[in-house]
């Protein structure tokens, strides 16, 4: 049996710190349910000290999730510590994850301590974490960026403190594979009391390096490694869950390595984070990018269509990629066995009452569009299993628009008190004419800061998918939407930022009425 590799996943935490990107509870917990189906060994679940929304997020997974380890991020400060535990102590597994910079860069112009200082405060919050729970992790941070003999003395009096994971972090995305791979083999040379803990990584992806350095570092004995779905995170990212997976299994001859990862939840986990996160992936990117399987010259088509590993080293549907309409599509005449089938296969498990949502807008999809491949079912699916938490709900909408005419919108919406209020507005295009309405009715101030648009499938009749970003008291909402009609997708799309907005709204204020 090979030896495993670790996948400590961190989407929830560093993830969430892409710019513009908040998760709510509801949210993190969707996203864990899946990281627990693919498989991941740990899952980083936020930061609690920085605020009492992500210390009940963290709970609220903690409880919800209980094969993978989950961790809780504290810097080396007692409160923080206090946090991380106060949010893990219903999880079957918890681990708190404590960190402390460790660069001479980040002593002098952040911390603004002495080395001593600095090394005392690690090994005494290491020891508190110790106290709660058996589980901690210990990053020293910018450690690729500090002096190799002050890292190995941090290690060497952490792992002594209790540390049970110790992860080098290349927090600035610095290094190059051979220089961290030389680092890490120095770290089992010189830490004396190595092989009492885990060796992790956590790599981000400024020079674009992340996925490389990190298996550099499993060459060197890492045998955990911190990554993000879709490579999101700070600045440019950290280290892609998919991308150190994929290569960890398709370059088993090379690495000699496993993950407990299972490649086929890999297509569903990130369209889940690009759909909750508001992150679109990039079509160039690897394994889960729109291209990533697609072959557009005549003489690769040729190779593909003889023999397929010819120009593909990866099975698409081993990554859970929809088939992409080319075997299996559904179209008016289909059945309601024959959908729930189709999404079976695709690894939905629908309640009944989502599946007569599905079903219903399937039959009008049906209607429009004439052949529904697996792109359009997920795009559906993904729409009507989240329509269970509106407020508000979109019941009509009708515009008017042309180069000659003034756009003109009405909506009519389904109020939370069960009344139908409807109202029309003017804009400058057709979107900003039913934003307008739709304001009137709801009420709530925002600022629109993103809006995209793309096809789902190829076509004229293809279904198209806005996803949008708004503003509110300096939190943001990511909404999505599709349909045939890309006024109606961005009216869905708005409904859906503004659904998202108004429950975070509604339980914040039910806490203040029942707080004492
Ligand atoms: O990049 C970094 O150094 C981190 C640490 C908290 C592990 O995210
Ligand atoms: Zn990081």
């Amino acid at each position: 049996m090979a030896e495993k590799v670790l996948i400590f996943d961190t989407t929830l935490r560093d993830g969430e710190q892409s710019p513009g990107v908040a998760l709510n509870a509801s949210d993190k917990v969707e996203i864990a349910q899946q990281l627990e189906r693919l498989g991941v060994d740990i899952i980083e679940a936020g930061f609690p000290k920085t605020s009492q929304g992500d210390l009940e997020a963290v709970a609220t997974v903690a409880k919800a999730v209980r094969k993978p380890v989950i961790a809780a991020l504290a810097h080396a400060h007692p409160e923080a510590v206090d946090a991380a535990w106060e949010a893990l102590k219903d999880a079957a597994r918890p681990r708190i994850h404590v960190f402390l910079s460790v660069s001479d860069i980040h002593l002098m112009h952040q911390l603004r301590k002495n080395r001593e200082e600095v090394l005392e405060m690690a090994r005494t919050q290491v020891a508190r974490a110790k106290q709660y729970c058996d589980d901690v992790e210990f990053s020293p941070m910018d450690a690729a960026r500090a002096e190799w003999e002050y890292v190995y003395t941090m290690l060497q009096q952490c792992i002594d403190a209790g540390a049970t994971t110790v992860n080098i972090p290349d927090t600035v995305g610095y290094t190059v594979p051979e220089e961290f791979e030389r680092f890490i083999r120095s770290i089992f040379e010189n830490v004396s009391n190595i092989h009492k803990a885990v060796v992790s990584v956590h790599c981000h992806n400024d020079l674009g390096l992340a996925v490389a350095n990190s298996l550099a570092a499993v060459r060197a004995g890492a045998r955990q490694i911190e990554v993000c779905v879709n490579g999101i995170g700070e600045r440019a990212g950290n280290a892609s869950l998919e991308e150190v997976a994929m290569a960890i299994r398709t370059r088993a001859d090379f690495f000699g390595l496993e993950t407990n990862i299972k490649p086929s939840e890999i297509y569903r986990t990130s369209r889940l984070v690009s759909d909750l996160t508001g992150m679109s992936v990039q079509p160039n990117k690897a394994i889960v990018g729109a291209n990533a399987f697609r072959h557009q010259s005549g003489i690769h088509q040729d190779g593909i269509l003889k023999m397929r590993e010819t120009y593909e080293i990866m099975d698409a549907r081993d990554i859970g990629w929809p088939t992409g309409g080319a075997e299996i599509v559904l179209g008016k005449l289909s059945g309601r066995h024959g959908f729930q089938a189709r999404l079976e296969a695709l690894g939905y498990e629908l309640t009944d009452e989502e599946l007569n949502r599905a079903f219903l807008a399937f039959k009008e999809l049906a209607d429009k569009k004439h052949e529904i491949d697996d792109r359009d079912l997920e795009a559906l699916v993904a729409d009507k299993m989240r329509t269970s938490e509106e407020v508000y709900h979109l019941d009509f909408v009708q515009v008017t628009s042309g180069d000659h005419a003034t756009p003109t919108a009405t909506v009519r919406l389904n109020a939370p008190d069960g009344s139908v209020q409807a109202d029309a507005a003017l804009g400058t295009g057709p979107v900003d004419a039913v934003y307008k309405a739709i304001n009137r009715i709801v009420q709530v101030p925002n600022v629109l800061t993103e809006f995209a648009v793309k096809s789902i499938t190829e076509g004229i009749d293809a279904q198209g998918e806005v996803t949008i970003r708004i503003e509110s008291d300096g939190r943001s909402y990511v909404g999505r939407g599709a349909d045939t009609d890309i006024i109606v997708a961005s009216a869905k799309a708005y409904m859906n930022a503004l659904n998202r907005l108004l429950s975070i709204q509604r339980r914040a204020d039910s806490e203040v009425r029942t707080s004492p």
